[in-house]
């Protein structure tokens, strides 16, 4: 009798135990990294990587992690795979899954995610859906630990676009006991069924994005137009005007306020050049933590918790 796998596709799939093991390990895992220390727990092992939207940073990091945990990491894209030809998602996940050890996927609906996992024999994570970027806010809640401990309890301002990295915020705000304050043009609010948010009290909405900021210990943003949105980016430009972090803005948040940003940035758009560039920001930690922090969700799905 085969159990199905675990999958991580949204950010509340794991519970807060099973994050702070992950941190733990992702500690342990970054020091061997920095360390030059060989670490190859899944030698025999094979990643399945599929994009059907670009990347930098997440092929980057899921690639070179796998190969740094002695596994290896296949890239797919939806333009020369069957996938850009109609197959069925189904029939996919049927076939990657009996190749592979385990699948990471960036696409559109998180519907479409979900039923490559339902068909999957292998665990799945989510690389990014128009719905939510779980991988991100593992890696972004790792790298405030690091800078200042504990989240819980703390605010963390999320001022733009209520978009698939927001809702994420909101989901981990739930499972760590913290508080958002979202700021978004009108019209671009919140959507609790599509964030995953069922009667939360973790987050608050101000149509002023300064209210928004006023004593955050965490300012972050992302992009006025996420990718799958561009015919709106005309648009968009002109509804989001008033929602760049800029310096007044970081200045109303706590004196030791961090600023992130997953990655890519638009400076003079959602957010200044002074602050991005600026001594709060940790946009380049918080890039580097995704590396680490996949690395013990790679570790975790494919072997399970490693006594330490
Ligand atoms: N932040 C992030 O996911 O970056 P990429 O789009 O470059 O993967
Ligand atoms: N919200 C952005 C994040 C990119 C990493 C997008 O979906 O395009």
């Amino acid at each position: 009798m085969s159990t199905s796998p675990r999958h991580f596709l949204q950010f509340n799939d794991f519970s807060r135990a099973e994050f702070d093991y992950l941190f733990e390990r992702a500690r342990w895992i970054k020091g061997q990294f920095k360390g030059y220390q060989q670490y190859w727990p899944v030698t025999d092992r094979t990643l399945v990587m599929i994009f059907e939207k670009a990347s930098t940073r997440t092929r980057l990091s899921f690639e070179a992690g796998m190969q740094q945990l002695g596994g290896c990491a296949i890239y797919l894209n939806t333009r020369d795979s069957q996938l850009g030809r109609g197959e069925p998602v189904e029939d996919a996940a049927q076939v990657i899954s009996r190749m592979s050890d385990i699948v990471m996927i960036r696409t559109f609906e998180q519907e479409i995610i979900e039923r490559f996992a339902a068909n999957s024999r292998v665990p799945v994570i989510n690389g990014l859906t128009n719905e939510y970027h779980p991988c991100q806010i593992l890696a972004d809640i790792f790298t405030y630990i690091e800078h200042r401990g504990s989240i819980e309890g703390r605010t963390v301002a999320w001022i733009g676009d209520s978009n698939n990295v927001c809702n994420t915020w909101l989901q981990a705000a739930e499972v760590f006991g913290f508080n958002v304050h979202v700021s978004t043009p009108p019209g671009y609010q919140v959507e609790p069924e599509r964030a995953g948010l069922y009667g939360t009290d973790h987050y608050e909405e101000f149509s002023d994005p300064m209210e928004a900021a006023r004593d955050a210990d965490l300012v972050t943003t992302d992009v006025w137009t996420s990718m799958g949105f561009e015919a709106e980016n005309e648009e968009r430009l002109r509804d989001f005007e008033d929602w760049q972090v800029d310096g007044e803005m970081m200045r109303v948040a706590k004196p030791d306020a961090l600023f992130m940003h997953c990655l890519p940035a638009h400076r003079g758009e959602e957010v200044a050049a002074e602050v991005i560039d600026g001594p709060q920001s940790v946009v380049w930690d918080e890039a580097e933590n995704r590396l680490h922090a996949q690395k013990a969700l790679l570790e975790y799905l494919l072997i399970g918790r490693v006594n330490v």
